[in-house]
This record gives C-alpha cells, sequence and structure tokens, in this order.
C-alpha cells in the first residue's frame, strides 16, 4: 500500500500543494514553523478522517480562508482510490473518488501508523494513553472492539451512577439494579479483556528483539482483576469475584474501582518502568518498537505494511538508533518523515526523496522558485 499523490487547499499555512510521493521514503525538513507536520496532519486525515492534533476541523482551515481541501490518491497492488476532506463552515465531508463517503466508508482505505509528538503521551502520559494506545490498534483485528468499549464504558456510568446515589445516601440502596449493572459490566468487559490480553500476547511475541542495542524493553498487562488468562468464561467468573471484593470500597466512594478501565500496560526497559526511568532516547525507541510489533501484526492480518508517518524523525535518537529505525522500516514500507534538517544516513538503506518546507511551500532542495511543487515522477 502506498500514497502516490497528495493535493492540498488552504489547509492551515499551505495555500495549495500538489506532490508525487515516491514507494520509499520522504523526508520534508525546513524550518520551525513552516509547515512539516501539517503535511503529515494532511495525510492523517486521509486515514482516519481526522486530525492528530485538533477535535475541531475549522482549526485546519487557513486562516483568512472559507474551505480547505486535502485530496489523496492511494495504491493498493491495481487498485487505485481517491480520497478526499474538505472542510467547510466548520463541517468537514469525506469523499470516496469524488463521491461523499461515511466515516465508515472512508477510514480503512488508506492502513496508516503515526508517530508524532502527542503519541510520545504513550510512553510519558498515564495509563489511559496506552489503553487507547491498544484498543485503536485492536480495532482492525477485533471488529467488535469499537461497539464493546461503548456498551462497556455506558454500563460503567449507570454502575457509576448507582454507586454514588448510594454513597452520598441520597437514594434508596437498590442491592438489583446494581447486580444489573454488574452484569452489563462483565459481558462486555470480559470480551474486552480477552481481546487486549491476545493482543498484548501478539505483541510480545512480535517485539523486535535487540533492536536498539542490548536495550530490552517487556510489556505487560497488569489487570485489577488479575485476569491473565484470555478465556472469556474465566474472564466473567474473575471479573465477578474482583467486583464482589471491591464493592464495600466502591460503594464508599461511589465509584467503580477494577476492570478495564482501570487497567494499565506496564512497559519496562532494562526491567525499570519505561515512562518514570527511560531516558527521552528510550522512550522513543521503546514506543517505535512498540510501533514496529504492531506492523508485524498487520502485515500478517493483511498481507501489507501500513504506510508510517514519522514526525521530527531524529528528535531524540542517536546515529546508531536512527540507522537501525529507518532502516527497518525502509526494508518494509513507504514512510513520510519530517525533520528540521536534511539527513542522511551514510551506508544506510535509507535513501528519502526530498522535499524543502518553507512558508507553506515545498519545493525541491536547490529549486529557487517555491510550491507548488510540480509533481515529480519517482
Ligand atoms: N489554520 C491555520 N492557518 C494558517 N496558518 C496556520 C494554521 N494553523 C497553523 N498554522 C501555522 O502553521 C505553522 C505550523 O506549522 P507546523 O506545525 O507544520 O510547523 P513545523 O514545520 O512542523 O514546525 P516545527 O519544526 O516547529 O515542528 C505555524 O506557523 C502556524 O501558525
Ligand atoms: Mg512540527
Amino acid at each position: 500500500m502506498r500514497i502516490t499523490r497528495l493535493r492540498l487547499y488552504n489547509f492551515r499555512n499551505i495555500g495549495e500543494l500538489d506532490i508525487s510521493l515516491g514507494p520509499g521514503a520522504t523526508l520534508f525538513w525546513g524550518k520551525n514553523g513552516q509547515g512539516k507536520t501539517n503535511i503529515l496532519e494532511a495525510i492523517y486525515f486521509l486515514a482516519y478522517g481526522r486530525s492528530f492534533r485538533t477535535a475541531t476541523p475549522r482549526d485546519c482551515v487557513r486562516h483568512g480562508g472559507t474551505e480547505c481541501r486535502i485530496e489523496g490518491v492511494v495504491q493498493r497492488g491495481a487498485l487505485e482510490r481517491t480520497l478526499g476532506v474538505t472542510i467547510r463552515g466548520g463541517e468537514k465531508t469525506l469523499s470516496l473518488h469524488g463521491k461523499s463517503a461515511s466515516l465508515e466508508e472512508f477510514v480503512g482505505n488508506l492502513h496508516l501508523l503515526a508517530f508524532t509528538h502527542a503519541h510520545l503521551d504513550i510512553v510519558r502520559g498515564g495509563p489511559a494513553a496506552r489503553r487507547a494506545f491498544l484498543d485503536r490498534a485492536m480495532v482492525p483485528l477485533y471488529p467488535g472492539h469499537v461497539r464493546l468499549l461503548a456498551h462497556y464504558s455506558r454500563a460503567l456510568k449507570q454502575r457509576n451512577r448507582v454507586l454514588a446515589t448510594i454513597a452520598a445516601a441520597s437514594g434508596p440502596a437498590d442491592a438489583r439494579l446494581l447486580e444489573s449493572w454488574d452484569d452489563a459490566l462483565i459481558g462486555a468487559g470480559a470480551r474486552i479483556l480477552s481481546n487486549r490480553l491476545n493482543y498484548v500476547a501478539r505483541m510480545k511475541s512480535r517485539l523486535p528483539e535487540g533492536l536498539f542495542g542490548m536495550e530490552t524493553l517487556r510489556m505487560h498487562y497488569l489487570s485489577t482483576i488479575g485476569a491473565e488468562n484470555p478465556d472469556r468464561a474465566v474472564l466473567e467468573g474473575e471479573f465477578r469475584e474482583g467486583l464482589e471484593r471491591a464493592r464495600a470500597r466502591d460503594l464508599k466512594t461511589g465509584t467503580t474501582s477494577v476492570g478495564p478501565h482501570r487497567d494499565e500496560l506496564k512497559l519496562y526497559v532494562n526491567g525499570k518502568g519505561l515512562g518514570a526511568f527511560g531516558s527521552a532516547g528510550q522512550q522513543r525507541s521503546g514506543l517505535l518498537a512498540l510501533y514496529f510489533s504492531q506492523m508485524e501484526i498487520h502485515a500478517e492480518a493483511h498481507g501489507f505494511y501500513p504506510i508510517f508517518l514519522v514526525d521530527d524523525a531524529e528528535a531524540e535518537l542517536d546515529r546508531e538508533r536512527l540507522r537501525t529505525f529507518l532502516g527497518y522500516l525502509s526494508e518494509r514500507t513507504q514512510s513520510v518523515l519530517t525533520s528540521v534538517r536534511a539527513f542522511r544516513v551514510p551506508s544506510g538503506r535509507f535513501d528519502p526523496v526530498h522535499f524543502v518546507v518553507e512558508n507553506g511551500r515545498v519545493r525541491t532542495p536547490g529549486d529557487e522558485t517555491c510550491s507548488p511543487t510540480p509533481a515529480t515522477t519517482m
């Protein structure tokens, strides 16, 4: 799978852009604040129908403009698809081959993983970021997962409401009502847990061993009910027991203290917590290793690798790590990277096509005439 062409109109600080992207690596480099991340954001939009930076589509429309457009051509084998996004009056419209498409129809046409500053939260932030990372990665493999999460979250909200009422002694303690929400919670929760335990086991077995020198990355799904076995019937029993054990406490605090919404994905580098003890470069490499194991799982399931976007590709990595990481990518998939300066990796397999980004315009290095860059054949 690859994206062959990207066209932008009034997207963030980019007035107009029309470029072809080669099958290997493409590097957009330039000074701070020029529009490099904006380009990645636009490509990401084509994959997920939303931004990784804002939940407000209007933010993406160039200041002073009334609408913005993103268009991309995606190739998978002999199949070619044109994906489009238009944002006008704060409303976002998605399209496939020029015809308006629902989010369901749109998402899934461009398989892509992105590594940006915001994604570092997965290792540096709290457990919620890691749970979300897991759930997001699992969606293509466990089709019912999104629905399960929605059911679970609804049941949790209702159960917490009942608990809070009891805790505040502002309503009659209705044990039967609580039990009915327990059942709903256990039904969806055991399935979520089963999916997560299976997926984490898969990820573990595909973590690239020794990718970054002698460092070893380990991961462990730490369940609040002590679950280890992904068998659903076992999980249902364990979840019920967990809720019963926690009941007195939950009734006091008015909230549900056990279940997949409180679980944690533990990450360790050389036996120590990655978030608390890992260096900046180790955290970045650790997250890359997690992404690589996801790429392998994706390739096994789909027969091809997802495209990989990396913002500030060079940041925090020493030369050795950078070379390993870029070598890994260039052997497997198309990648689009950004950096504050041009870089080449000596004797590496990584040989990117360079573009310079300057004040929302894109040009090839050495080319004095600024963008829109004519579509380059590669
Ligand atoms: N809606 C918008 N209209 C016009 N300009 C915008 C809009 N949104 C953001 N910008 C501008 O885009 C620029 C930032 O672009 P971007 O984040 O892509 O920079 P960058 O090249 O990645 O920089 P850095 O190296 O610092 O990460 C800023 O100058 C910002 O003011
Ligand atoms: Mg940037």
